[in-house]
């Protein structure tokens, strides 16, 4: 029961072993998923919409992350914790990066920071200093205002061969390991077969190394239009609601509490 290191999700991949990463943003949420074996644990910057209710991930501050990351690591005894940066937190000098990829590392105890777009010089200096980095290519949504919404990427042969290029640079520049979200299936297989590191899929069909899921959308928590690629393994949502009109009921009954719940 030895913490998941880098090493171990390299391992995933040379075994020819598919693995699971899931979002998670709270304390107890981290608890749950690592007793359930979850070996990566992302606190997305998906936060901000799921969590704080943003409606993009491009309000998200580096306090708020810290501050969510910080819980996982707590609820998280196993699992590798990576940190999303967020929008603004690595788009400066890539001195103030590497100060805010360390912030992750050393204030939160994350293991790992996740970064959009191929970022390869930032990358190879972050690797340099010792912190491990997860890529992020394909849709990238602190760039929803410059893609113009979240759309499907990599659709044309030439978008395709630049992701194909951009995540071989990711890679050579130290990366551990690639997210893609939203492309097709065929380009994730591509990218995948092209990689030694791993890839992790979201949107991104059926061949890459690992997939990974918003714990508010796998849990079926989420309500509203859900992108394709979501599958929900349970419907909390709906659970939840129940519980709560029970519990109402049973108040306005008098039926809670009972005899058993008093001191
Ligand atoms: O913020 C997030 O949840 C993510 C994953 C969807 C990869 O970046
Ligand atoms: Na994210």
């Amino acid at each position: 029961n030895r913490p998941v290191s880098i090493h171990d999700i390299q391992a995933f991949k040379d075994r020819g072993e598919k693995f699971a990463m899931l979002t998670a943003y709270d304390y107890s949420a981290a608890q749950i998923l690592d007793e359930a074996g979850v070996p990566l644990l992302l606190v997305g910057d998906s936060l901000g919409m799921v969590v704080l209710g943003y409606d993009s991930t491009v309000q998200v501050t580096m306090e708020e992350m810290l501050h969510h990351t910080k819980a996982v690591r707590r609820g998280a005894t196993r699992a590798l914790v990576v940190g999303d940066m967020p929008f603004g937190s690595y788009h400066g000098s890539e001195d103030d990066a590497v100060v805010n990829a360390v912030r992750f590392l050393k204030e939160a105890g994350a293991n790992a920071v996740k970064l959009e777009g191929p970022r390869v010089d930032l990358t190879r200096r972050l690797v340099e200093a010792g912190i491990p980095v997860m890529g992020h290519l394909g849709l990238t949504p602190q760039a929803v205002n410059q893609l113009g919404g979240f759309k499907v990427q990599g659709r044309e042969e030439a978008a395709a061969e630049k992701l194909v290029a951009d995540a071989l640079a990711l890679q050579a520049a130290g990366a551990f390991c690639l997210v893609l979200e939203a492309v097709p299936s065929d380009l994730g297989a591509r990218v995948t077969e092209a990689l030694d590191i791993p890839t992790i899929g979201i949107g991104a069909g059926a061949d890459t190394d690992g997939q990974v899921l918003v714990f508010h959308d796998f849990l079926g928590l989420t309500s509203g239009r859900l992108p394709r690629f979501v599958k929900q393994y349970t419907t909390l949502r709906g659970e939840i609601v129940s519980a709560a009109k029970a519990f109402q009921a049973e108040v306005a009954s008098s039926d809670y509490p009972g005899p058993e719940h008093q001191y």
